[in-house]
């Protein structure tokens, strides 16, 4: 029987998962999202097109790939619409090609869950989460309050009633709120778009990915958002709703841990957050805003400006000891092209000591991070195609974190292009 092997984040999202996966997916048979929803923008690019799936997975444009949207994603049918829509429009049509199926048990975003979004941000002023406002905070509250709708509910008689029943409850949360809104629209866009969805094959994750399995073929679990957003273990309370770790890839598809196979960590060379909450080694300086004009760090789904800052090792062997990452893959190194000297933050000042794990309170108190310096290698990477190309001094960076993260790097990225990704050894 085989396993199944999971890519995810190990910062705070965006690391380039859309990316890889795709460039992954030609290894697998099914690439299956297992956790978050429309606040993940991942972005891939070849042939000059680019494009960016919230919650579709990232191997959808491999001819031979099934794709499987998890019971532990958050669906937003308008959304998801929206996403089959532009890609039919672009000459992809994977529900027509039978290459997409949902979870039965994944749950529904509400029109009413995104102005709860709204409306919570809008009170916490500036203590908000940052969140993307896609509703799922509350989408998730409902899960586990056990009100809420999942997809295999649209099929319901009383789909509708039920529907009415959580907005009548949520339209009573929101009265007690300084917020005003207009449901119309939304609504009428909802049920249509849930017309739609009920054309695409509604399965029960949990044996179909085991079915899978028990036939000998490949799975690839894909992540959204990343290590350091996880609801258990991540900048709490900066954090998304999820379990976005290794952990979630079971709960999210419905798969024994001891069915888990590689963990593919992918981090950036340097690290980026976007929304609220900590971030030890941001630079709120003219280097930071290097970072974010040549690596075009702008939300993949809101737009907003990521914050930038250097490497932080002490988050990523946190981030790799909860997930078990068996091979490392660095993105965006050609961002640090130009760079005389680079840093990675080797330990923090916290509290008057040096640690090398992230303390319980980064919050109150900001751990100063300990930087050390590296030579940049001062050469354009994003041509580079063979191992044999990779500038020396960038080598030697490689080589330094794996020693630090006790774990290899099997892929490196120089630029977003499926092309430009080479496999080391
Ligand atoms: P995801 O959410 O993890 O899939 O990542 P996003 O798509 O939100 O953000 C990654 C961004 O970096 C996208 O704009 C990618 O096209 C881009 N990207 C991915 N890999 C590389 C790389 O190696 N170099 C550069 N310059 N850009 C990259
Ligand atoms: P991908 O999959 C980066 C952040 C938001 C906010 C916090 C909570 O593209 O890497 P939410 O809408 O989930 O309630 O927001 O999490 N966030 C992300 N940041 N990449 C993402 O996804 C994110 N999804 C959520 O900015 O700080
Ligand atoms: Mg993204």
């Amino acid at each position: 029987m085989t396993q199944v092997d999971v890519l995810l984040g190990l910062q705070w999202g965006d690391e380039g998962k859309g990316k890889i996966v795709d460039v992954l997916s030609p290894q697998y048979d099914l690439i299956a999202r297992f956790q978050g929803g429309p606040n993940a923008g991942h972005t891939l690019e070849f042939d000059g097109k680019k494009f960016v799936l919230n919650t579709i997975p990232s191997g959808i444009f491999n001819e031979k790939t099934m794709n499987l949207i998890g019971n532990g994603v958050v669906i937003d049918p308008i959304i998801l619409k929206r996403e089959l829509d532009n890609l039919k429009a672009a000459g992809h049509d994977p529900v027509a090609k039978g290459k997409l199926v949902i979870a039965r048990k994944a749950h529904l975003i509400l029109p009413t869950h995104q102005l709860l979004d709204a409306a919570n941000e809008q009170k916490m002023g500036k203590d908000k989460i940052g969140s993307t406002l896609k509703g799922i905070g509350p989408t998730y509250m409902d899960k586990t309050g056990r009100n809420g709708l999942r997809i295999g509910d649209t099929t319901l008689p009383d789909f509708k009633d039920r529907y009415n029943k959580l907005v009548e409850k949520h339209k009573e949360i929101l009265s007690h709120y300084d917020f005003e809104y207009d449901l119309t629209e939304k609504e009428a866009a909802f049920f249509e778009a849930i017309e739609f969805i009920k054309s695409i094959p509604h399965v029960d994750s949990e044996h179909f990915v085991n079915g899978y399995l028990k036939e000998g073929k490949t799975v690839l679990a894909e992540g959204a958002q990343g290590t350091l957003l996880d609801v258990d273990f991540g900048s709490y309370p900066f954090v998304t709703s999820s379990n976005t770790t290794t952990a979630g890839a079971c709960t999210g598809l419905g798969i024994a841990p001891n069915k888990i196979g590689n963990v593919y960590g992918i981090f950036k060379a340097y690290c980026t957050r976007v929304g609220g909450g900590p971030f030890p080694t941001e630079l709120e300086n003219e280097v930071g805003e290097t970072l974010r004009q040549v690596g075009h760090e702008f939300g993949a789904t809101t737009g907003r400006a990521r914050r930038c800052g250097w490497i932080d090792l002490p988050a990523l062997k946190y981030a790799i000891m909860l997930n078990g990452v068996t091979e490392l893959i660095m993105m965006k190194a050609d961002v640090l092209d130009g760079f005389d000297t680079i840093y990675a933050c080797t330990h923090y000042e916290h509290n008057g000591e040096t640690i090398d794990y992230m303390p319980y309170d980064i919050i109150s108190v900001r751990p100063t991070p300990v930087l050390k310096a590296i030579d940049g290698w001062k050469t354009d990477v994003t041509k580079v195609s063979k191992i044999e190309e990779i500038p020396a001094k960038l080598n030697e960076y490689i080589a330094f974190l794996e020693k630090e993260l006790e774990v290899p790097v099997k892929y490196l990225s120089v630029g977003p292009d499926r092309v430009q990704t080479l496999e080391l050894n």
